[in-house]
């Protein structure tokens, strides 16, 4: 990229607050709510130009009865209506001002040289017509969402003479979705596909078929690379024949992802089971040899079958001591009479010391190994989608075989539907990149997955999606940039950023150009951005390693991703002194990452371990570059706030509302990022910033409070500034019930002091958030605004119960509930019948909320209920994954239900329970919605 992060912004926001650029005194555009994404087709708004349209565009004519060619022949009768105001009909015959649409309609030859997918458009005389035509009816329907775009985009007719043709042929999209509808990283609601429904269709599969056409999408693989057997059991498949028909007509072909012990799985209830999976097993064979003609027996043009294997808990033929190619080519050869394809994953990282050289060391070997339609799918670094990583070494890597890349479109790690980062800029980089193992530089990434590199056909692009049923598809307005531009690079990977989101933004936004250039400014920053608070110089992983990815936690990342230490920090994976990492690419990228000199400093820490004083190409020291990147970008944020507020009343009022929400919970998040990374590194070197200093503040007695008594609150206070500071700390209590106490300190230069706070919350089970004011004011990291779990104290309850695993800490006082703990008279607790679950989610949670029991299929709690009326209170969350709801019932009654929670959040629910005269007990019900994991933290009985 050739702009500089701040001249861009500036510029724009210069342009933005011109005297004359004021909000115009028309109103805002009527409002809008996502649904349409880029294919929105709203009446032209340059009155000129929609004169020149009109004057020029009567009908439609699809010539040709090809379901694919009726579908572009809709689409333009549609997207013309709405461009133009007026019904745009499909005729048949062609009269002036037609719209033309067919195979091999202008001439045959050129339209060849242009293949399948091929188009072009042209304007003719005689009549005058425009005229969309391709080698076959898939380019035709390509051609057709192009033309429409062009008028999106308000550009003249005499510009509309074109000829395109995607540069790779397998461009495909990878859903993450499951069964029950959840999405594995997914932050846009369920999944699109209701599987229980199929074959029964709705609206939007055709919309999501339309969507994924209208950018050239021409597979995509509709379940989680984690995959469940049963998507292929007999009775699931007429329901994705269903889908496979609608995305048909779109010239979309449906792919499984198929879990490698499906032969296992989908036979168990048989009389004679098959109870291996082994590749070379003959039965195993005739299985998937059966399985696949059944397939294909109703979806004829099936794409294949994605396969994760032998990875993060996954079967695969490793299990009987065959290798990756073998596992893949039994699939492969099965599917290679039906054109089909089998999609193998290179991601593995079990086995070797560094995360980094599994793939690598797995799959090297195995190159030339793979059959012609066995393709392996290769994420674009050798981590995990982190924010900055390098290329993977296996591009250039597997020279004889077929390979696509893996883009991560979904952001996982990149900041999910709160911060926004367009990942676009990030993706160039990669595909860019010239891996110099043939001859000069050559070939980049993208020569590798178009082909051009080894002659390959079965080579292109895989995004991992990020569409779910929220109504705007991808959870955050902004947030459907990343499909959008996905698509586009796959379709053309020498298109710029800049081209491609100022397509996106035209045809999303419309051709306002101040909203263009301010949006445009953000959008190609908030990579760079998202990178310079979450991830120093390359260093990458920061937020725990099992949960959702999204908050900053380095110190549970220690090993994986970085080696810090009080002098010094990073990852030395040199072949000098290293883990031999750098070893692993061609011998120019070998001399660049191997020496501190020449490796670029963006990948510093990835590659190496250096001292905090260690000067970077900028001319700063590292520990200099973390405390100002991380301040830095944290303003950049600020400036994304302000910069999209000043367009209010120029974009419709919900979107611009939407869009300014995100960016209120981006700061946010960027300011607990900021935050945590500074303090962490100060922590450890305690080097000043030669810029202003700043105060630290920390809980190391973490937020775990107990009601109805006090409690010492630990609070440490970290001095970053270069002279003592006096600090008085004070808890603002949420209201008058709670009772506080503050206190003074003086903390030396560098120093930390840990003092104590006194809080006496009321008898309560919630979740409460206190302020900790600090005076005199000064810059403080680490959010003075937290939000406690307060827990009733267990001298305080007739029933404490700390629910969890057999050996997972316990809160004080309170009694352990494990899976093992069955009911008990004289205890008064306990599960009868079947016992649920148990799991910890570690550390870094404290002991009430890091472990909980629970179960897909409902389990009984038996408590014993005192005399009298009670409280009842459960704790419902997990540290870890999504929270679906639990649904707490005695005898047929639901006492307390939870919502649907995203991971890492908890809530307590409450119930009024009555013991009688005597006392009794109670048979507590404990269940979700059908197949959901229901959970239970804690669960105490108060006045
Ligand atoms: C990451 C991600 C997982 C996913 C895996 C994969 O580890 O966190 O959710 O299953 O990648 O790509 O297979």
């Amino acid at each position: 990229m050739t702009f500089t992060r701040r001249t861009l912004l500036a510029g724009a926001l210069a342009a933005a607050m011109l005297p004359g650029a004021a909000p115009q005194a028309f109103a805002a555009p009527p409002s809008e709510d996502g649904y349409d994404l880029w294919l929105r087709h709203r009446l032209v708004a340059d009155r000129s130009m929609l004169a020149h349209y009109r004057a020029a565009i009567d009908h439609v004519v699809v010539l040709g009865n090809h379901p694919v060619l009726r579908s572009a022949g809709e689409e333009l009768a549609r997207g013309l209506s709405g461009l133009l105001g007026r019904a745009i009909p499909v005729r048949n015959e062609v009269g002036k001002g037609a719209v033309v649409v067919g195979v091999n309609v202008l001439s045959p030859e050129s339209l060849a040289r242009l293949g399948p997918e091929g188009f072009m458009v042209k304007r003719l005389d005689g009549p005058e017509r425009v005229v969309i035509s391709s080698a076959g009816e898939q380019g035709a329907l390509y051609g057709a969402f192009r033309f429409l775009q062009h008028l999106q985009r308000q550009l003249p007719l005499n510009q509309v003479d074109m000829a395109d043709r995607p540069a790779s042929p397998l461009r495909m999209i990878n859903h993450w979705d499951n069964l029950n509808r959840s999405v594995e990283r997914g932050y846009a609601g369920k999944s699109i596909f209701v599987w229980d429904e199929l074959p029964e269709l709705r609206e939007r599969y055709v919309d999501y078929a339309r969507v994924l056409a209208s950018v050239g999408i021409n597979h995509t693989v509709v379940n989680n690379v984690n995959a469940s057997a049963e998507f292929l059991r007999s009775e699931r498949l007429p329901g994705l024949a269903a889908l496979a028909g609608v995305l048909r007509s779109w010239g979309v072909r449906l792919w499984v992802s198929a879990n490698y012990a499906s032969p296992i799985t989908l036979t168990k209830d048989q009389a004679d089971p098959i109870t291996v999976a082994d590749p070379l097993d003959p039965r195993v064979q005739q299985w998937w040899q059966d399985k696949i003609e059944e397939i294909y027996r109703i979806i004829p043009d099936f794409g294949g079958f994605l396969v994760k294997a032998n990875s993060e808990g996954q079967p695969g033929p490793l299990d009987y001591g065959r290798t990756h190619a073998e596992g893949a080519n039994m699939l492969a050869d099965r599917l290679a009479p039906h054109d089909g394809r089998l999609v193998w994953r290179s991601f593995v990282h079990e086995g070797f010391d560094d995360w980094a050289e599994h793939q690598y060391r797995v799959f090297h070997p195995l190159d030339g190994q793979f059959h012609e339609n066995a393709v392996v799918q290769t994420k674009n670094g050798p981590i995990d989608f982190q924010v900055r990583e390098p290329v993977n070494p296996l591009f250039g890597g597997l020279p004889r075989t077929n390979q696509l890349i893996e883009l991560q479109v979904t952001q996982e790690y990149t900041g999910h539907s709160t911060h926004l980062c367009y990942l676009v800029p990030e993706w160039k980089t990669i595909l860019d990149f010239p891996t110099y193992t043939g001859t000069g530089s050559w070939p980049t990434v993208s020569d590798v997955v178009t082909g051009a590199a080894y002659g390959q056909e079965n080579v292109g692009f895989a995004g991992v999606g990020n569409l779910g049923d929220d109504r705007d598809w991808t959870g955050y307005q902004l947030g459907a940039a990343n499909l959008h531009g996905f698509a586009r690079l796959a379709w053309d990977p020498t298109a710029t950023a800049d081209e491609v989101v100022t397509e996106w933004i035209e045809l999303t936004f419309g051709c306002d150009r101040r909203v263009g250039s301010v949006l445009k400014a953000i959008m190609l920053q908030s990579w760079q951005v998202y990178e310079s608070y979450t991830s120093p110089l390359g260093m990458g992983y920061l937020t725990y390693p099992l949960g959702a990815h999204f908050a900053p936690a380095p110190t549970t990342t220690q090993n994986l991703s970085h080696h810090t230490t009080a002098e010094g920090t990073g990852f030395d994976r040199t072949e000098a002194t290293g883990s031999g990492y750098t070893g692993l690419y061609a011998q120019h990228w070998q001399d660049v990452y191997g020496s501190l000199e020449r490796c670029p400093d963006e990948l510093l820490l990835f590659m190496h371990w250096v001292p905090y004083t260690h000067q970077l190409h900028s001319g700063k020291t590292v520990i200099q570059h973390i405390y100002d990147s991380h301040f830095d970008g944290y303003e950049r944020v600020l400036e994304f706030q302000r910069a999209w507020s000043r367009l209010k009343g120029q974009v419709d009022a919900s979107r611009h509302g939407d869009i300014a929400a995100t960016f209120d919970d981006h700061v946010v998040e960027a300011e607990r990022w900021r935050d945590t990374i500074v303090a962490y590194f100060f922590g450890w070197s305690r080097i000043l910033s030669t810029g202003p200093g700043w105060l630290q503040l920390a809980f190391p007695s973490g937020r775990l409070l107990f009601g109805g008594v006090p409690n010492s609150l630990d609070l440490e206070i970290t001095n970053a500034n270069s002279a003592e500071q006096s600090v008085t700390a004070t808890v603002h209590p949420p209201d008058a019930s709670w009772k506080v106490e503050g206190t003074t300190a003086v903390v030396g230069s560098a120093q930390s002091k840990t003092v104590a706070l006194s809080v006496t919350p009321p008898l309560i089970a919630d979740h409460v958030p206190l302020t900790v004011d600090i005076s005199p004011g000064q810059t403080t990291l680490g959010s003075q605004d937290q939000t406690y779990v307060v827990t009733p104290a267990a001298e305080l309850c007739h029933l404490a119960l700390d629910v969890g695993t057999a050996d997972s800490p316990l809160v004080t006082g309170y009694a352990r509930l494990a899976p093992g703990t069955a009911w008990d008279e004289t205890r008064g607790y306990g599960w009868v019948g079947t016992a649920p679950q148990g799991r910890d989610r570690g550390g870094s949670w404290d002991a009430l909320q890091r472990d909980f029991c629970g179960d897909y299929p409902a389990r009984t709690l038996r408590i014993r209920i005192p005399a009298g009326r009670h409280r009842l209170s459960a704790l419902i969350g997990d540290g870890g994954p999504d929270t679906p709801p639990t649904i707490i019932t005695e005898a047929g009654k639901v006492l307390a239900t939870s919502p649907e929670m995203p991971g890492g959040t908890f809530i307590w629910i409450h119930a009024e329970v009555d013991g009688g005269a005597t006392g009794r007990t109670a048979d507590l019900v404990l269940d979700s919605e059908p197949d959901r994991f229901w959970h239970l933290g804690a669960l105490v009985i108060t006045d």
